[in-house]
């Protein structure tokens, strides 16, 4: 049984979060997802999210790829979330590439292309920009 995990905010879900979670799930047999807190989503990236938690992580668990979900408070405690969880893979799109690899003392850490021309701030200033 290989326990996979992966962090994101997945706010305004789209077609990249899935192709992302969709191919997590299909490197190992369980896939548990971390899901940024609606105060981590504003330190990390300067506004609050769209959907509040409580909505971004419904969706993501109504996914029939996602076996479990938890809400990330700190970028600080992933080494402490790898283990709690038992995580045996940390998956992140490459947006990411080269910032985990110091917790491959914990498990197995891999990057995933991201998918092209997708993403939550562009299209939410799309969103913005309708008149
Ligand atoms: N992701 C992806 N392909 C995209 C967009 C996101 O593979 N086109 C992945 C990210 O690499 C990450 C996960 O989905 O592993 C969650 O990303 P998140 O930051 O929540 O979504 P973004 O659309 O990248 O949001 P933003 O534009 O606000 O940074």
């Amino acid at each position: 049984m290989k326990r996979i995990i992966t962090f994101g905010t997945f706010d305004v879900f789209h077609v990249g979060h899935v192709n992302l979670l969709e191919r997590a799930r299909a490197l190992g047999d369980y896939l548990i997802v971390g899901i940024s807190s609606d105060q981590l989503n504003i330190s990390k990236k300067g506004r609050a999210p769209i959907y509040p938690y409580t909505s971004r992580a419904k969706i993501i668990h109504s996914l029939r790829f996602v076996d479990e979900i938890f809400e990330e408070e700190s970028l600080e405690k992933k080494a402490q979330y790898l283990q709690l969880y038992k995580a045996d893979m940390l998956v992140m799109g490459d947006d990411w590439k080269g910032r985990f690899d110091h917790l491959s003392e914990y498990c197995d850490v891999h990057y995933l292309p991201r998918t092209p021309s997708i993403s939550t701030t562009e299209l939410i200033e799309v969103i913005k920009e309708v008149p």
